[in-house]
């Protein structure tokens, strides 16, 4: 069989630590990325809340993240950093002034931290993180979805930014550079596909270019659905930011093809004949294959800025949104429609 175009596909591993479906599952799924897969973006061993869970010099958590790194280097893949800096997944002790003292854990209380206190945690939570897997891990995302989805407001109203202030983003890709001056260094959001948050985007990217920060390539994660992906829409995204002139990195694309009200899920439809249930589940692939060939189309329109496209899973059983069904392979790791479409719209390295 044909591979994926090998110079820019890539997919996260990081569920596969988990083991939840049984070993034998997971060393298929391992078959499925190195078979079709060239790098490698941790899902979730690499934020804040699992490398750092604790303060201090002991407070970190390498064995999964260790693990990871040694994965893609053992199979040749490239290796993403996923993420460095969000609101997410960040332990509450960070905006914190002190590591808590057992009875204000208790009462979820003690104060907040000052601009300086946070700006040092940050600055040795990068340093630490990225110093150690230097020259290793070669993409990071530096930031991660720090536009506000609201308002006029350019950026949302997260500790970070409430503790800090507007420049903790311009700070955070400092902090970076100096930990490893070679790694290419990405801003990450979602939702880019929307002319609001796009010109958000863009207005942010400006003022960081302006500042002098070393931001290296927009990361547009692409958490797409299949009643609005298209052609029209990837392409437009894609023209708009590329005018920043920076590289464009599609960070986490999976497209959702369950709709309202309607179930695609082998187990949801089994109530129904197995016929009825095949036909919906063969339809929403058919509905699916296409809004890839759309999108695939447009990336390649796209290819001189395009550098990455990261599948958000290898397939449906991994993924974060697996009732929609939004990967290129079944929870089985079967190729699915989508996937001929896109290997037939992508030009073969
Ligand atoms: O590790 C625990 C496990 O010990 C526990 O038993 C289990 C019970 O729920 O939870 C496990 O942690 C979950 C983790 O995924 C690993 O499966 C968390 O609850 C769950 O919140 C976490 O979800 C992740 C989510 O980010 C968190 O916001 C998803 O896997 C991950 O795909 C998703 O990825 C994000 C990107 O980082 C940023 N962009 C959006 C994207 C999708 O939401």
């Amino acid at each position: 069989g044909a591979a994926v175009n090998r110079r820019i596909v890539g997919g996260p591993v990081g569920r596969f630590g988990f083991g939840r479906r049984g070993v034998d599952a997971v060393r298929r799924d391992r078959e499925l990325v190195l078979r079709h897969f060239n790098s490698v973006s941790p899902e979730n061993d690499l934020k804040w809340a699992l490398v750092h869970p604790r303060p201090g010099a002991d407070g970190y958590a390498w064995a999964p993240a260790d693990a990871f790194v040694e994965f893609g280097e053992r199979h040749g893949m490239s290796i993403i950093g996923h993420t460095l800096v969000w609101h997410s997944q960040t332990p509450d002790w960070v905006f914190r002034a002190d590591a808590p003292r057992s009875n204000e854990s208790r009462q979820g209380g003690g104060t907040r931290a000052t601009r300086e206190q946070l700006l040092e945690r940050m600055r040795e939570h990068i340093h630490t993180v990225v110093g150690r897997y230097k020259g290793r891990i070669k993409v990071w995302d530096v930031v991660n979805e720090a536009i506000s989805d609201h308002g006029d407001y350019v950026l949302r109203d997260s500790p970070w930014r409430q503790i800090i202030g507007p420049d903790f983003v311009a700070k955070a890709f400092e902090y970076a550079h100096e930990a490893d001056p070679d790694a290419v260094l990405r801003y990450n959001d979602y939702g880019l596909e929307g002319a609001a948050k796009r010109g958000k985007l863009i207005s942010l990217i400006r003022t960081l270019q302006a500042d002098g920060a070393p931001v290296m390539a927009i990361g547009t994660q692409a958490h797409l659905n299949v009643t609005s992906a298209s052609f029209k829409s990837m392409d437009q995204s894609l023209s708009e930011i590329e005018a920043l002139g920076l590289p464009i990195h599609v960070t986490e694309l999976d497209i959702n093809g369950a709709r309202q009200g309607q179930r695609t899920t082998g187990a949801d439809v089994s109530s129904n004949s197995a016929a009825t249930a095949g036909g919906l589940v063969a339809e929403a692939d058919r509905r699916l294959a296409e809004a890839y060939e759309g999108v695939f189309q447009a990336l390649i329109e796209h290819r001189e800025s395009l550098e990455v496209v990261t599948f958000w899973g290898a397939n449906d059983a991994n993924s974060w949104r697996s009732r929609g069904r939004p990967l290129l392979f079944d929870a089985d790791s079967n190729p699915k429609p989508a996937f001929q479409k896109v290997i037939l719209t992508a030009p073969q390295a």
